[in-house]
């Protein structure tokens, strides 16, 4: 049910859907073409401070802009001929709909110089400068940042958005829901609700926007709501009592639901503030009996806590060497910290210590080690400026004869050892992490849910610090055929080439 405050919201936006403009089914669509229109006119006046000032910005910025988006329905083909340029008078210019899209999803991105930035894409794009949608240029490497991350929030945001039901007898919208994006994707949600809630009517309420489906057609108002705190919600604790009888104890991975939860969505999830206390059961032998415990009764009152509060104690030692987080200590020699410089501009991740480095305790000693050092030379990058460490700090392995053959770390342990990395990245305090590997990207994404492929070749940011994926040099020293091989190792030297660039060309700060 909603409080006063929230029926007061219901109320207005159900006298302003009336007069609403913009419906949101056209709303994506405008977005995109908007997208080049918006640009041109919004970064006419911006532009003069970026780097396309340095061209000449001429009346027709907004106008040409605006044809390069349009052009895009005369030009569906993609034909890789180049387009003429602004520069011939009256010349029609073409954009490709790989760029349109990108410029759809990019211009959704929130950033205070988006406007700019796209114009910039634009012009050079039409000056014929098509290496602006490459990851290997400055701007498309930043385009396609814009476009993943938008991507990832809409995704984000179909998974962790809650509708919370009203009395029937309140009316319309049966579900309200509050959300904060960190990006422009209430349009894009909003047609994905619609489509799978048919004729029930809901309402999403975001920091900017609110949108309203009345079971037929979206309309799209202004914020009418604040915070969570708007939406008093008596299905909430139907809700966590319906959580509670499904949750099953035995089945419990309290890191990896952590992991696949980012801090920032715990606070309005309201089975956040329930976790806890199952997850302390959990962990008292409650295995069998936590979920008999809660069907069939209400809950007291629910104490709701802040999201921090709702990550599970774990042990931490002050010296690797005490480290019992998880129980690859017991058959490894020793733990393997990281080593180099302690103000590297660039940390390389990999997996853990192999059979050679456990005995050294020293990173990249053996074989991969050897691989890692002749890339690294390819690459023109000193071994001695960079970090070099590993996701996990003890060697893990079976016995195969009397060889000790790796082991593949489960998630659960990356996770534990993700402790020292975050203590690694807080001293060395990198500005670009390398993942050598698909447990590297997983420790660094602190989640098991992640393919390489989806990262490789595409720099990304990530809590302040960019990311460069590519393959483990174990993986060039062992694919069987010479060319995959020869493909690895170039694709691994390729990406500490744009770690460095990124860097800024020298690698220690
Ligand atoms: N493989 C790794 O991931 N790290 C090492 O240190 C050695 C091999």
């Amino acid at each position: 049910m909603l409080n006063d405050s929230g029926s007061k919201v219901v109320d207005e936006v159900e006298v302003r859907s009336e007069a609403a403009t913009e419906v949101a089914s056209e709303a994506a669509t405008v977005v995109a073409s908007e997208a080049a229109t918006v640009v041109a006119s919004e970064a006419a006046t911006v532009v003069a401070a970026t780097e396309a000032s340095s061209k000449a910005v001429t009346e027709s910025a907004s106008e040409s802009a605006s044809k390069l988006a349009s052009e895009e329905t005369h030009n569906p083909d993609e034909r890789s001929d180049p387009p003429p340029t602004n520069s011939s008078p009256g010349a029609q210019p073409r954009i490709s709909r790989k760029l349109m899209e990108m410029l759809q999803g990019a211009a959704c991105y929130r950033a205070h110089d988006r406007w700019a930035f796209l114009y910039r894409v634009l012009w050079r794009w039409n000056d014929g400068e098509h290496e602006v949608i490459s990851m290997a240029d400055e701007d498309g490497a930043r385009l396609h940042h814009m476009v993943r991350s938008v991507r990832h929030e809409e995704h984000d945001m179909h998974a962790y958005l809650r509708f919370r039901e009203r009395p029937e007898e309140a009316g319309a919208p049966r579900f309200v829901a509050w959300f904060e994006p960190a990006h422009d994707v209430l349009p894009q949600v909003a047609q994905h609700f619609a489509k799978r809630m048919g004729k029930t009517s809901w309402m999403i309420a975001t920091p900017e926007a609110t949108v309203l489906w009345d079971g037929a057609t979206l309309h799209t108002g202004e914020a009418l709501a604040r915070s969570a705190a708007d939406f008093d919600d008596a299905g909430e604790a139907l809700w966590l009592t319906y959580y509670r009888s499904i949750f099953n104890p035995a089945r419990l991975n309290a890191d990896i639901m952590h992991g696949h939860i980012r801090q920032r969505f715990w606070k309005n999830l309201p089975e956040a503030a329930v976790v806890p206390h199952m997850v302390t059961q959990a962990a008292a032998g409650a295995r069998k009996v936590g979920q008999l415990d809660t069907v069939g009764k209400r809950g007291g009152t629910t104490i709701p806590i802040a999201p921090d509060k709702a990550a599970p104690e774990r042990q931490q030692p002050s010296s690797l060497d005490e480290c019992r987080r998880c129980d690859l200590w017991q058959n490894a020699t020793q733990a393997v910290a990281g080593q180099g410089a302690r103000r590297a501009k660039i940390m390389l991740v990999g997996e853990q210590p192999g059979d050679q480095e456990d005995l050294a305790g020293k990173p990249f000693v053996g074989p991969a080690g050897d691989l890692l050092d002749k890339a690294m030379d390819a690459a023109g990058l000193d071994r001695r400026t960079v970090y070099v460490t590993n996701a996990v700090k003890h060697f893990k392995w079976e016995p195969r004869g009397k060889r000790r053959l790796h082991k593949t770390p489960a998630q659960k342990e990356v996770m534990a050892c993700h402790y020292w990395l975050e203590a690694e990245l807080e001293t060395v305090a990198p500005q670009v992490l390398v993942a050598l590997g698909s447990t590297a990207l997983k420790s660094i994404l602190q989640t098991g849910s992640v393919t390489m492929k989806d990262y490789m070749g595409a720099p990304f940011e990530h809590e302040g610090r960019w990311v460069v994926v590519t393959y483990h040099p174990a993986y060039a020293l062992r694919v069987p055929d010479r060319e995959s091989r020869q493909a690895a190792f170039a694709a691994i030297v390729e990406a500490l080439k744009t770690a460095q660039q990124i860097a800024g060309g020298a690698s220690q700060g």
